[in-house]
């Protein structure tokens, strides 16, 4: 077979910003509007190509509920990429996002790849000048700028930028 590289990335984020619905798209490509909250976490497998060589992801989508805190280090151990996720119409969720960029920093230093995602881009809406967009796109950029992060934004609804979240995370890890 042609050469494969394996990735193990997790997902992290607030609950209902979206991290089974991003999953669902990438592999899926589908949608839907009832989601039910991830117990515990889902693991779950995707290949795509690059040049002419695989990429192999070996997915772990966490639940976002608080009570489910304590098992996340769990999911992040021995992880090389990470899509910390939050909705870009909530302010917290964001603040969220932030915590978890350090945490991974923390407790798995510099290697990891993380992609910083704001979801749910189908909600933003303009009332004349003024938008519903919830995080200030300043701050967003500092902190990618500070943590080394890659900024997409996403809907896992219309699907955009999805792939292409994947995508730029595969193509940032070398392969052996
Ligand atoms: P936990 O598993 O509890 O951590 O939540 P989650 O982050 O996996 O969220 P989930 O994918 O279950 O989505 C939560 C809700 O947001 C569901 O009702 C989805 O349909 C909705 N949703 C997810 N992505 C989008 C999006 O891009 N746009 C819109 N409008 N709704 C979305
Ligand atoms: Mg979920």
């Amino acid at each position: 077979g042609i050469p494969t590289l394996t990735i193990k990335l997790v997902l992290l984020g607030e609950s209902a910003v979206g991290k089974s619905s991003i999953v669902l798209r990438f592999i899926s490509n589908d949608f839907t509007e009832s989601r039910e909250p991830t117990i515990g976490a889902a693991f779950l497998t995707k290949r795509i190509t690059r040049d002419d060589k695989a990429i192999k992801f070996e997915i772990w989508d966490t639940a976002g509920q608080e009570r489910f805190a304590p098992l996340a280090p769990m999911y992040y151990r021995n992880a090389q990429a990470a899509l910390v996720v939050f909705d870009i119409t909530n302010e917290q969720s964001f603040r969220k996002a932030q915590d978890w960029v350090e945490e991974l920093h923390e407790k798995l230093g510099d290697n990891i790849i993380i992609a910083l995602v704001g979801n749910k881009m189908d909600l933003l809406t303009m009332q004349g000048e003024i938008s519903n967009r919830a995080v200030n796109e300043d701050e967003i950029q500092n902190l990618c700028q500070q943590e080394n992060l890659l900024y997409f934004e996403v809907s896992a609804k219309t699907g955009k930028n999805i792939h292409e979240v994947f995508q730029a995370v595969g193509e940032k890890i070398p392969f052996p």
